[in-house]
């Protein structure tokens, strides 16, 4: 029955695209920067635009306010019986940086040709203003068509979650029963393929953190104190270089403990997807992989931990040399997690790592640390079963379970806060540029995006709530 109801919807997609287009233009207009207070007034303006395009369609939707950036609550009720989802994404961005290996500015989105056809370039264009926009747009439409959606939403959107998410926690806590759902749509992850749904499974979790090193009393003359002192910089190039043994391996104490080997069956599986590493290497304009020895791409990409420098900072920065020993020096790192674990421990264990090598007078400072475990979702839910079959009836396909090495810290806030499984359906693609300069989201994925969330949607209603 709600098949029928779907047809009608499509047209209306379709006839509606250019609209729909214009609309996201308008938003990833907006740099809603959440790492930055600069930007914080045009995070709200976000927020604020995200809110009023739920209330225009009918929803019952509010800017509200959270610790640090607000958060978008919608709800519009369902029929009878009918399921209730709560459908979570993020309207904030990362920072547009390096601007000039931009091809145009970030914050004026342009339509450009390329080889999928047209593809949207912009701050945000895929993570995830663009993949938001994908179920308020169906959203639109099946309200303009039929005067009400097939099941209940409830739409919740982030504006910290580039920033490690610090609002949300106590959000959910103390809106626990106006959030609650039978389950969570996350979309905010991405596609095997152009023409290859996916539905991810396995998320990734997360530990940021800086060190500094301080050292000697006041920044030196290098020709003075070279070869008399410990250069704080030169001791956390060594340190950080040390965390790595030859075969890629982490030599944190305990790092591994509880890393879980990946099953027979499931490596098998993911060999069955054909990975083309050499393909992404050569993507980003490389030929070595890296990480640890001994693994396959995907193992090392989706159920491996890592440590990775994000950024150094220490010393003369500006234009032209400077003959000094900075007193100071430090480092963002963060360390992927997998399943079981613990950010803390992680942590402790980086620490210790540090400290165990600073010699006497030297002091480390953890400027700040988060940490947030990673997250398995169930693969065999009637939940799950819809989202498939919504995307089978757009792709004529069955969507691959995969996983991501990215990190939704939200999805495991849901999980243990309200009790709700996720399901991670995403339109991105692997030459989506996330987080990086020329971001783009590639059109066709908008207007099937647009179109699979009509037909979950549509799934979903034949489900009792
Ligand atoms: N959308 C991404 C997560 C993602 C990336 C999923 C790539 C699938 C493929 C998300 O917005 C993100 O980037 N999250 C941050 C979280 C962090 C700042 C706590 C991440 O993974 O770095
Ligand atoms: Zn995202």
């Amino acid at each position: 029955m709600t098949q029928d109801l779907l047809a009608p919807v499509l047209a209306r997609i379709d006839a509606g695209l250019d609209q729909s287009v214009e609309r996201l233009v308008d938003v990833l207009r907006i740099p809603s920067i959440s790492t930055d207070p600069k930007y914080t007034p045009d995070v709200r303006r976000a927020a604020e635009w995200m809110a009023a395009q739920l209330s225009e369609i009918g929803f019952d939707a509010a800017v509200r306010d959270a610790k640090k950036h607000p958060m978008v609550v919608g709800h519009f009720k369902g029929p009878e019986g009918a399921p209730h989802l709560l459908y979570y994404g993020h309207y904030d961005v990362q920072p547009a940086d390096p601007y000039e290996l931009w091809d145009s500015d970030p914050f004026e989105p342009q339509i450009v040709e390329a080889e999928r056809g047209k593809r949207i370039v912009a701050r945000g264009a895929v993570d995830d203003k663009g993949q938001v926009m994908t179920f308020i747009e169906a959203f639109r439409a099946w309200i303009a068509v039929h005067g009400a959606l097939p099941i209940g939403v409830t739409v919740l959107l982030e504006g910290e979650e580039e920033s490690g998410s610090e609002s949300l926690e106590p959000f959910l806590n103390a809106h626990k029963d106006e959030l609650k759902a039978d389950a969570c749509m996350v979309c905010d992850t991405g596609m095997w393929s152009v023409d290859q749904p996916a539905i991810s499974y396995m998320l990734r979790g997360i530990v940021s953190t800086e060190i500094k090193i301080t050292g000697p009393s006041r920044d030196l003359h290098s020709g003075m104190y070279g070869g008399g002192v410990i250069n704080p910089i030169n001791l956390l190039a060594k340190i950080l270089g040390d965390f790595h043994d030859e075969t890629g391996r982490i030599r944190i104490e305990g790092f591994y403990d509880d890393v879980l080997p990946v099953g027979e069956n499931e490596l098998k599986q993911w060999e069955g997807l054909g990975f083309d590493e050499e393909a992404f290497l050569k993507e980003v304009g490389l030929e070595v992989a890296g990480g640890e020895e001994g693994y396959s791409a995907l193992e090392r990409l989706w159920a491996r931990p890592t440590l990775d420098v994000n950024g150094i900072t220490g010393g003369y920065q500006d234009p032209g040399g400077k003959t000094v020993i900075a007193a100071e020096a430090s480092a963002k790192i963060t360390c992927r997690l997998v399943p079981d674990q613990e950010p803390e421990k992680i942590i402790e264990g980086l620490k210790a790592f540090v400290t165990e090598r600073l010699p006497k007078g030297y002091s480390l400072e953890i400027v700040y640390s988060e940490g947030f475990p990673a997250l398995r979702v169930p693969t065999d839910s009637d939940y799950l079963r819809a989202a498939q079959a919504g995307l089978r009836d757009e792709y004529d396909r069955d969507a691959l379970l995969i996983g991501m090495g990215g990190s939704i810290p939200a999805a495991g806030s849901i999980r243990n806060i309200l009790g709700l499984d996720s399901l991670l359906v995403g339109f991105g693609l692997e030459d989506d540029r996330v987080h990086s300069p020329n971001e783009k989201f590639e059109m066709v994925c908008f207007h099937r995006g647009i179109r699979s969330n009509a037909a979950i949607m549509a799934r979903l209603a034949e489900l009792a709530g």
